[in-house]
């Protein structure tokens, strides 16, 4: 996605008329606009946001006011696009910076899923195969799940709703992080052996024999996060020595072994709760973004909160939403000129939305048999 420069003035502006700016644009547009932002949003950004959260939460604040004519992501761009399926015409979603995008999310496309599906459907029966994609991908994918039976799934939510998915077909195609999929399915009691495969995208058949894809029941897309990819083991021996009594927490996006030897697991929305609601007194080394990480630290001050990455571990493109562009994006709204409006054409939309409705429909009814689904603390 291509954002055009700003207008010079915004960067001759200081911090603190910006965040003027920004303030004074929020207030003269009132009701007109809601402001989202992830959590892995700088502070700069989230001390303007209505609601924080992580994408399955964000997901659903969108649709909480249906009065406001602007939804203001300050996320990636998988998540405006999100938002957009899941709210009316009337309201208009808006990016502050286009190139913000998620390199996980580009690591699957269309095509290449397309083609694995002609593989796979070559050797199995299409209803055999579940596909289901991670919130973190482009809307088409969304929609091609949504065609074929299959379903999205966040962090949040990924072991209630590959249970689901295990209830419809024999087999799941995973897509695109496959760490997410390995980790939910050991928590599952597959196999990570014999009964889940790596899919590589650029190899027949996925780079495994017919074999092993027969006895697969998860087939995971050789797609992976680069910023949870830095969170080791080591570094949690590191932190346990060094800290005695220390918790670790870490994002389900790390690796394997990182998960498991960590005390607890989830998204981005389980993490800060984890944090707020241990003890005073607590320690904690988290595996997952710098900034929220941060902000963790600064919010608890009676806990020890620090990141397992002793080199800073940013999300570069969450980062592009600078104090700047959200304060051109919000000017430009207000003076009734729509900038970097994220819209989905209806045809995709339609199938995303299909995807997408299943999953909060799969995850409430699990929410209200089991409070604590969207926890995955072991
Ligand atoms: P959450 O849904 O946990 O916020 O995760 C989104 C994400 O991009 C993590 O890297
Ligand atoms: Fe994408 Fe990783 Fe950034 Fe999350 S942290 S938005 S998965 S690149």
């Amino acid at each position: 996605m291509v954002q055009a420069p700003l207008p010079p003035e915004y960067s001759q502006l200081s911090d603190e008329e910006t965040h003027e700016r920004i303030r004074r644009a929020k207030a003269s547009l009132g009701e007109r606009v809601v402001i989202l932002g992830h959590h892995y949003q700088r502070d700069e950004i989230i001390q303007h946001a209505d609601y924080r959260g992580d994408s399955y939460k964000l997901a659903r604040d969108a649709t909480r006011h249906p009065e406001a004519e602007f939804i203001v992501f300050c996320g990636v761009h998988f998540m405006a696009e999100t938002a957009d399926i899941l709210t009316p015409d009337t309201q208009k979603v808006i990016l502050p910076n286009m190139s913000a995008g998620c390199s996980m999310a580009d690591m699957a496309n269309i095509y290449q899923v397309r083609a694995c599906w002609r593989e796979l459907t070559s050797l199995f029966p299409p209803e055999s195969i579940v596909p289901v994609t991670y919130m973190n991908s482009a809307a088409n994918l969304k929609a091609f799940c949504g065609e074929r039976d299959g379903i999205v799934c966040t962090s949040s939510n990924a072991k209630a709703i590959l249970t689901w998915a295990f209830e419809q077909g024999e087999r799941v195609l995973f897509f695109p992080d496959q760490h997410l999929g390995r980790n939910t399915g050991i928590k599952m009691g597959i196999d990570p052996d014999t009964e889940m495969v790596v899919w590589n995208p650029d190899l027949p058949l996925g780079g495994n024999t017919e074999e092993a894809l027969r006895r697969a029941k998860l087939i995971l897309w050789k797609g992976h996060c680069s910023v949870h990819m830095r969170f080791t083991v080591a570094q949690i021996q590191a932190a346990r020595k060094m800290y005695p009594g220390i918790k670790v927490v870490v994002h389900p996006e790390c690796r394997r072994e990182v998960v498991e030897a960590a005390d607890c697991d989830g998204s981005t929305e389980y993490i800060v709760r984890v944090i707020r609601e241990s003890p005073p007194g607590s320690k904690w080394a988290v595996g997952t973004e710098i900034n929220l990480v941060h902000r963790l630290a600064a919010e608890h001050p009676d806990k020890f909160v620090m990141c397992l990455d002793p080199i800073v571990c940013p999300c570069s493109t969450m980062y592009r939403i600078h104090p700047s562009y959200l304060c051109w994006a919000l000017e430009n709204l207000a003076r009734g000129n729509v900038v970097n409006q994220v819209k989905v054409p209806e045809n995709i939309a339609h199938w995303a939305r299909v995807a997408l409705d299943r999953m909060i429909e799969v995850t409430e009814a699990a929410k209200r048999a089991e409070p604590t689904v969207t926890a995955a603390a072991r």
